[in-house]
């Protein structure tokens, strides 16, 4: 039988599908660029395709749904039918573990009521201290930058890491950035040739790629060890420190909420460095680089930062102060959504947008097609934050606009994110101004959306 497909076919129109090459279907098209082949689905068959990728008899069908009713329905309204067993999230499963962003059912709600308490809005806005020394730190270090040029891709990650760690581990962890920032691609390419592939190894054979990838493994899980371990020793020194991620996961064990082991630990700390810093620092990084693209933009978000901060240090109360700030981070994620596709996978038949979706389907969700839309969206490619006032945000259906998810697997990281984006937008705009070095970004879509080369920007002082 065919992968991902059920027998079950449900009510509805069939559903139109993406023409491919006779034996692979799309497959080569989805693995050379899938972002491209997402749009260009869309764009030929409307709001609901398939595409397949690889032989017949082996073919992965995956249903994708472009509308932002159809997202709505398949991550908020029917989300209990479409659940995070498609070969995708089964691959990062089996590489980063069953943390909150894998785990689903009794372990998923368990990890979440743990872990929810560090994520209340109030408890997020302590955060705002701790990102704004990050942030001070990485902008003096740019007073040194040779010819006065920083790459904003590799600069933002490092803040990102850094904010994160020290957030949720209480953990400095310089030592380990070149650790994560070398191994985390080799493993989400691993997992996304997997995920696409129609038939696997297993991981345990010795092939190079599997080999390659454990080796990837053992080092990003020596960082864990050693950020749980670092923790541990600073509690046993009686530095007790802000409660944080690890003293929380650590502290159920004597709770009704069931104990974490060793193992769990790792993982939970492994998913929170995946999904907590790449994210916003993509999402930093391109909001930058839009807006040394536009000088107008640019200094009006400037303006907006010394009107409201002056030279006081920005606090989370702010937020609501700096509405055009927030306007370009939203309009930088509707561009450049970091986590460009989502997928899911159908129980039962449904219908979505007239179309019949069988049980057991891939369906694939795109924040990077849907959030170019042109019935949502006029003029798409065109960077304007003026599209998230108020007035035009209520004018278009929720799901229009998607980059952290929606429904009960919504994003937990959204308003740190948001929080950590608009503070260390602020100072930055506030002492640079920033020119484009590379204009051109080549991008692609990882488990999160990747650049494929630098984002050099010129950057000038203009603090007083
Ligand atoms: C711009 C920044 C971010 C973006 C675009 C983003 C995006 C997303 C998306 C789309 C999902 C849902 C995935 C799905 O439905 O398949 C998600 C879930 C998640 N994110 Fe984020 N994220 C960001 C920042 C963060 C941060 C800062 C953290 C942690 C500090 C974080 C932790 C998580 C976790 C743990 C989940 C799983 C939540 C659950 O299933 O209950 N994210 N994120």
């Amino acid at each position: 039988m065919d992968v991902g497909t059920g027998t079950e076919t449900g009510t509805g129109a069939e559903v139109p599908r993406l023409e491919g090459v006779p034996l692979l279907g799309s497959l080569l098209d989805l693995k050379a660029d899938s972002l491209g082949t997402y749009l260009e689905a869309r764009r030929r068959h409307g709001d609901v395709v398939r595409i397949d990728a690889g032989p017949p008899g082996l073919r992965l069908q995956l249903y994708c749904v472009f509308s932002a009713e159809g997202a709505q329905r398949v991550l908020a309204s029917e989300s209990a039918n479409f659940r995070k067993d498609n070969p995708f999230y089964q691959e990062i499963r089996d590489s980063f573990g069953n943390g909150l962003l894998t785990s689903q059912d009794e372990d998923y709600l368990r990890q979440r009521r743990l872990v929810q308490p560090l994520f209340t809005r109030k408890r997020v806005d302590g955060y705002a201290g701790a990102v704004a020394a990050e942030t001070g730190a990485t902008l003096a270090a740019w007073a040194q930058a040779r010819d006065g040029i920083v790459d904003v891709s590799s600069e933002m990650m490092h803040l990102a890491l850094r904010a994160v760690s020290r957030i949720l581990f209480g953990a400095d962890v310089d030592a380990t950035v070149d650790v994560v920032h070398r191994c985390f691609p080799v493993i989400t390419e691993y997992v996304l040739a997997r995920g696409y592939s129609p038939l696997n190894v297993p991981r345990s054979w010795p092939t190079p790629g599997n080999r390659r990838a454990a080796a990837a493994m053992d080092e990003l899980y020596g960082v864990c060890d050693r950020i749980i371990a670092e923790r541990r020793r600073s509690a046993a020194a009686g530095q007790e420190g802000e409660e944080d991620l690890l003293t929380l996961l650590a502290g159920a064990r004597s709770s009704d909420d069931g104990a974490f082991d060793a193992a769990e630990l790792r993982d939970q700390v492994l998913i929170f460095l995946l999904a907590g810093h790449e994210t916003t620092a993509t999402s930093l990084a391109f909001a930058l680089h839009l807006l040394a693209r536009h000088p107008e933009e640019q200094a009006r978000a400037r303006e907006e930062v010394r009107r409201v901060l002056g030279d006081r240090t920005p606090e989370a109360a702010d937020l609501d102060r700096l509405p055009y700030l927030t306007r370009v981070l939203k309009e930088a994620m509707r561009l450049y959504p970091a986590a460009p596709v989502m997928g899911r996978q159908s129980v039962a038949a449904s219908e979505i947008d007239g179309h019949a979706i069988p049980a057991g389907s891939t369906v694939i969700l795109a924040p990077w097609v849907t959030h170019r839309h042109p019935r949502y969206w006029s003029d798409p490619e065109r960077f304007d934050p003026d599209r998230f006032t108020p007035e035009a945000e209520a004018g278009r259906p929720r799901y229009a606009w998607f980059p952290f998810g929606g429904g009960p697997r919504a994003c937990i990281g959204q308003h740190f994110s948001m929080l950590e984006s608009v503070i260390a937008l602020a100072m930055i705009l506030r002492a640079y101004a920033f020119d484009a070095v590379d204009t051109e970004v080549p991008l692609s879509a990882g488990i999160t959306l990747e650049t494929k080369g630098p984002m050099r920007c010129r950057v000038r002082r203009v603090e007083g």
